[in-house]
């Protein structure tokens, strides 16, 4: 059950009205739900409930410090893309035992940081990367444990931007390399090897790109451990897709088709779990979008509405500077309003003020009509919305603000001009 619905004609999240939100505290505004992240961290962890298993969230997805605390605070590890995101991690409660590295560029001051910090593990993507891993780790007089990213060449599927599995992608090292390079590494005085990583995109939606994930691990574990290398730990990655279309319905909203498919980690991950459990191995996850996207929600009020020859434009405060998805994967979010009215519906395209016609949030899309002053809401906003975020046109961004109940608060104000 979602934690968003329409009661008396006014879009609730738990128990608060999202318009008085958006009259508190302005718009564009991010609203978070405490019961909506923590259900989902529940789903995904009952999803993986008979296989033992490590989950670290992948704080690139959002990494509000009081969302990272909440996080931390149902007892997941965390996976880091920098060294922002692992001191934000460290101040939110992770502990450094339970969290990882990945990213194809690390610095060496990141690499030093977080060996400093004796984090779990570095989920390497080269040689050279595991060449200067070494040199730093005996500089410091510490040891990296690593996981090697192996390319699978897998198309994960949806928009080319977040498939990284495929051979021609920047991602991990090509599998059959797998064996030769961590033989070498064993033999390096400040690194332990301790297995394979793989993560294969973004917003997956069939459960077979899991399965064939899943069976081509198997594959290189057995590869490895024919070859005389040792594998403790597989890491498996994140990418669960989530419901977009059709997430809050109201007999007034126009019909969305919800995605064809059921979308939950359970279905997704469910074939590949046999395969998965066999392997023998400490399993980790590192899920993202899965555990904050349905849990957030963008408010932006209609600033005009502009009507063409060719189109209707209504024209919001909010912007692909605060929501860049639409822009850049042409990634859809449903757009509802926060009061139901009887107004008839209209096909529209909802765009922002930016200077761009890459600016929008939605072409062609049938809502009900909407006017100067009404606020609508842009569902499943939480996963890469704030975190992927810019001051494009010194436009400061959004605040955000956490809901636990009745009550609200802000977990990050709205920037200002000053501090641009
Ligand atoms: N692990 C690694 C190494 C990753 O690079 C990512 C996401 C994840 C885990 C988490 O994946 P998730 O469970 O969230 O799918 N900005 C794009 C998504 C980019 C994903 C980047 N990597 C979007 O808005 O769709």
């Amino acid at each position: 059950m979602s934690v968003y619905g329409y009661r008396d004609g006014a879009l609730h999240v738990e128990s608060v009205p999202l318009h008085l939100l958006a009259g508190e505290y302005g718009t564009p505004l991010y609203v978070y739900s405490k019961r909506a992240i923590h259900d989902d961290i529940r789903r995904i962890e009952d999803a993986f409930a008979d296989t033992p298993h490590l989950t670290y969230y992948a704080v690139k997805a959002n990494a509000n410090r009081a969302l990272l605390r909440l996080i931390a605070g149902e007892g997941l590890g965390a996976d880091v893309a920098s060294r922002g995101e692992l001191a934000l991690a460290l101040g939110a409660g992770f502990p450094p035992s339970k969290i990882t590295f990945s990213g194809v560029g690390k610095r060496d001051d990141e690499i030093a940081y977080a060996l400093e910090q004796e984090i779990l593990a570095f989920n390497v993507e080269s040689t050279e990367e595991i060449d200067v891993l070494n040199d730093i780790a005996g500089t410091l007089g510490k040891r990296g444990r690593i996981l090697l990213r192996v390319n699978l060449d897998i198309d994960a599927g949806g928009h080319a931007y977040v498939s990284t599995s495929m051979r021609h992608n920047k991602f991990g090292m090509p599998w059959e390399r797998a064996r030769e390079i961590l033989l070498w590494a064993s033999g390096l005085t400040h690194i332990d090897v301790r297995g394979i990583h793989s993560h294969i995109g973004s917003q997956i939606t069939k459960p077979s790109t899991f399965l064939h994930a899943a069976e081509a691990i198997a594959g290189v574990v057995r590869m490895l451990r024919e070859g005389g290398v040792t594998v403790h730990d597989v890491d498996f990655g994140g990418g669960f897709g989530v419901q977009y279309h059709g997430f809050v319905q109201h007999p007034s909203l126009p019909h969305e088709e919800p995605e064809a498919h059921e979308l939950s980690t359970a279905a997704l991950i469910r074939p590949a779990l046999p395969i998965l459990r066999q392997l023998g191995c400490t399993l980790s996850i590192q899920p993202g979008r899965s555990i904050v996207a349905h849990g957030g929600v963008l408010l932006t009020r209609v600033l005009y509405r502009k009507v063409t020859q060719e189109k209707t434009f209504l024209i919001v405060d909010g912007a692909m500077t605060d929501l860049i998805r639409p822009s850049l994967y042409h990634a859809f979010h449903q757009i509802v309003p926060l009061a139901i009215t009887s107004a008839p519906h209209e096909v529209v395209d909802v765009v922002g003020p930016v200077c761009e016609s890459g600016d929008f949030f939605a072409h062609d899309r049938t809502i009900a009509q909407l006017h100067r002053g009404d606020h609508i809401a842009l569902m499943c906003a939480g996963a890469y919305g704030f975190a992927q975020s810019s001051t494009y046109n010194a436009r400061p961004r959004p605040a955000e603000v956490l809901v636990d109940g009745t009550t609200h608060a802000i977990i990050r104000p709205r920037e200002t001009v000053e501090q641009l």
